[in-house]
């Protein structure tokens, strides 16, 4: 397989590196936003038709979910249209165009979590809560409608040994601090980057097309997210648990956004892992 990667300096881009390093059958190129920015349509075609890869991985995205309230059109560019731009080329030079996007293009209603116990499937209807979330959303569309070959596969909470996330966040703060608060009544479970791009390519290998979710088993709150690490990492802090109106955000936040994930499970060499396990193995190699 040879694959072209954007976004490679991002969480997910710098796993799939990291992961394909020493696979005979993956060559990849990986493109970091200063050698390849996906907004840019006449670099984008012209290393697209240079390289001729059999599937493009788009890492790439505008991931500042309270930043994109203010910057509108700069995340419209980048989530919506480049994407839309990449699903064109899709399918007029007949590449696989492997997309990823979020819990956050559902409404996450406190009351779907009654709805959805096992989470919102890949079919619940989409509406959604933030800027961030509709740039995502018109995305996904846009690849559904244009490219004939794809993947779009939906992540949650996304944390990895490498960039800043949650995990990494609470670790440093836990450690500074001898008190923390942190919200119980947004839930949802953690998705780690290993297990993205592990369950990416069994999706690949299994020539699957169209939308998947990908997280881990459980369903938590960040809350409980944090107890564990603290628990997990030895470190000694006093835990306040408060409600979401205790950390106002420019972007709202949906109260549930836990991805089902029995479709994915249907594939073989698939790996759902529990949040836990997954967790416990994220803060051995941190
Ligand atoms: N993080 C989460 O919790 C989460 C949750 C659900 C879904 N997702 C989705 O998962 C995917 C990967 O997320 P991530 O956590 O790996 O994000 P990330 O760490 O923020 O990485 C995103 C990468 O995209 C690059 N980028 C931004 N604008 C670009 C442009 N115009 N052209 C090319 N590259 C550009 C950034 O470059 P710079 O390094 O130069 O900024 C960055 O390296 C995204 O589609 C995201 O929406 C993430």
């Amino acid at each position: 397989m040879k694959i072209l990667l954007t976004g490679a300096s991002g969480q997910l881009g710098q796993e799939w590196q990291r992961l394909t390093n020493d696979r005979d059958d993956i060559i990849l190129w990986p493109y970091t936003s200063s050698q390849l920015d996906i907004t840019n349509k006449k670099q984008v075609e012209s290393e697209l038709h240079g390289r001729q890869p059999d599937i493009v991985v788009n890492c790439a995205a505008f991931t500042d979910v309270d930043g994109a309230e203010t910057k509108k059109e700069l995340a419209h560019q980048v989530n919506s249209e480049a994407v839309a731009n990449l699903a064109e080329l899709s399918s007029e030079l007949g590449f696989k165009l492997v997309h990823y996007s979020t819990d956050y293009v559902f409404p996450g209603e406190r009351a779907d979590r009654e709805k959805c116990p096992d989470g919102y499937p890949e079919d619940y209807p989409a509406d959604p809560i933030n800027w961030y979330g509709q740039t995502k959303w018109e995305g996904e569309e846009a690849i559904r409608q244009t490219a004939t070959d794809y993947l779009i596969l939906r992540l949650s909470w996304v944390c990895g040994r490498f960039g800043g996330n949650f995990v990494k966040t609470m670790r440093q703060l836990g450690r500074e601090r001898e008190e923390l608060q942190v919200v119980n009544d947004q839930w949802g479970s953690p998705t780690f980057a290993e297990n993205v791009v592990q369950n990416t390519v069994a999706l690949l290998q299994a020539d699957k097309k169209g939308t998947y979710n990908i997280t881990s088993r459980g369903l938590i709150s960040w809350y409980d997210l944090a107890e564990a690490i603290f628990e997990l990492s030895n470190i000694d802090v006093e835990l306040e648990a408060v409600t979401s109106d205790a950390f106002p955000t420019e972007a709202e936040r949906p109260h549930f956004s836990k991805l089902n994930t029995r479709k994915l499970e249907s594939i073989s060499d698939s790996q759902i892992i529990d949040w836990r396990d997954g967790l416990e193995s994220l803060l051995k190699q941190l």
